[in-house]
């Protein structure tokens, strides 16, 4: 199948069609595509007179978002627990992994602050303590995080895959395989990567993944997922308890006859009542990734960012913060220009989605955008 951007735009994202908005700003907040603004209105309206479809109607949204988000990432079902966000698998992996006092956590220097509060939290809970590894040319450093894993006591690195100020983007392929040879959990937020790049957990050997699906999994917010390795799914123990984490929960006449024993797999993990309307509209999102191809929505991603390398390159007046290569970089690109604000100001004029992190302007663009739209960016970017 060929890949009809336009069809996409048409059928999926029909502002974007009609050139009402040019959006690159995914690496904040994803729009919703149009089958999951009509999966959360009708889920919504539903919810309103929720007497007319049963309970499996809603739930619906649950058990479709784990069998697609293990699909998204080459996982099994079993090992994917829906949350609400990334921190809430951030929070899992640092308070579920058995730590002890003296215990270190690597991280790199640079890292968005949902992956680095729930380690810093431990170390006042536990004395677990976290060291982040300086950057490289204002970069994480991949030579340094694994040289820094040989340090004593690390029992774990937790990195993002990509970073929400550069776009660098790590190989979770090699540092998985550094971590996997010294027996360290490997954690990874995925948030920033997901969607626009391929992510295959098991080729990466990550112990645990978190995830919100708010950006580029362009689903509502309060929704996202975990993803925990089944052996560990068999060995850890849930820090907060849910009750429908337990069988004993799903004979809805026996509420009473307590048994507090898990399911054996990642439902463990799961505090419910969810979102549920939400759930259905990111069931219906990831659908759209797997129907497209994750591949196919990389290769067009990856596609886009080349011509914003390539328009950066040899150009005196900006200078790409992202890395060029394209293994190094996913959807996110960051340009540091002379004037950021008036840079800034230039996009909003002309209509143009994006933000300001760090030094650089964030163009993030993603499976439905064009070239067409990125030059009207680029031409903003900077005056003639
Ligand atoms: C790397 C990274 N992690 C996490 C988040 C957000 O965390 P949460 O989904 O918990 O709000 C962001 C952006 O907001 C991010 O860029």
């Amino acid at each position: 199948m060929t890949y009809d951007v336009e069809a996409l735009r048409k059928r999926e994202f029909p502002w974007a069609a009609r050139g009402e908005r040019i959006f690159l700003d995914h690496a904040a907040t994803g729009p919703l595509p149009q089958r999951a603004r009509d999966a959360q209105a009708e889920a919504n309206e539903l919810r309103a007179e929720l007497w007319r479809v049963g309970f499996e109607y809603f739930w619906d949204g649950v058990v479709r978002g784990r069998e697609f988000a293990a699909a998204l990432i080459n996982a099994s079902p079993d090992e994917i627990a829906i949350t609400t966000n990334t921190s809430q698998g951030v929070n899992l992996a640092a308070r579920a992994l058995p730590f002890k006092a003296g215990d270190v956590v690597v991280s790199t220097a640079g890292e968005f602050p949902a992956n680095i509060y729930p380690w810093m939290g431990l170390e006042k809970a536990k004395g677990v303590f976290l060291e982040l590894v300086p950057m490289k040319h204002r970069l994480p450093d991949e030579d340094a995080l694994i040289a820094a894993l040989d340090r004593p006591n690390v029992r774990a690195l937790t990195v993002s895959w990509v970073s929400f100020a550069t776009g660098a983007r790590l190989d979770l392929a090699r540092l998985g395989a550094a971590c996997r040879e010294r027996g360290i959990w490997f954690v990874v937020d995925a948030i920033q990567g997901l969607g626009p790049a391929v992510l295959d957990v098991k080729a990466c050997q990550i112990d645990i993944l978190a995830t919100g699906a708010q950006k580029w999994l362009l689903s509502p917010w309060g929704t996202g997922f975990a993803y925990v390795r089944r052996d560990l799914v068999q060995e850890l123990d849930p820090p907060v308890v849910g009750w429908l984490s337990m069988p004993a929960s799903a004979d809805f006449t026996r509420f009473l006859d307590y048994d507090y024993a898990f399911y054996p797999d990642a439902r463990k993990f799961e505090v419910f009542t969810a979102p549920m309307h939400d759930l259905k509209a990111m069931a219906a999102s990831l659908s759209l990734f797997l129907e497209l191809g994750p591949a196919a929505v990389a290769a067009h991603v990856a596609s886009l960012a080349d011509h914003v390398v390539a328009w950066c390159d040899g150009r005196p007046d900006v200078r790409l913060i992202t890395p060029a290569a394209r293994a190094r970089r996913a959807g996110l690109l960051s340009i540091a220009v002379d004037d950021l604000a008036a840079a800034s100001a230039r996009l909003s004029a002309a209509g143009v989605s994006h933000t300001v992190r760090e030094g650089g302007v964030r163009l993030s663009p993603h499976l439905y955008n064009t070239t067409a739209e990125l030059d009207v960016a680029l031409a903003a970017l900077v005056p003639r």
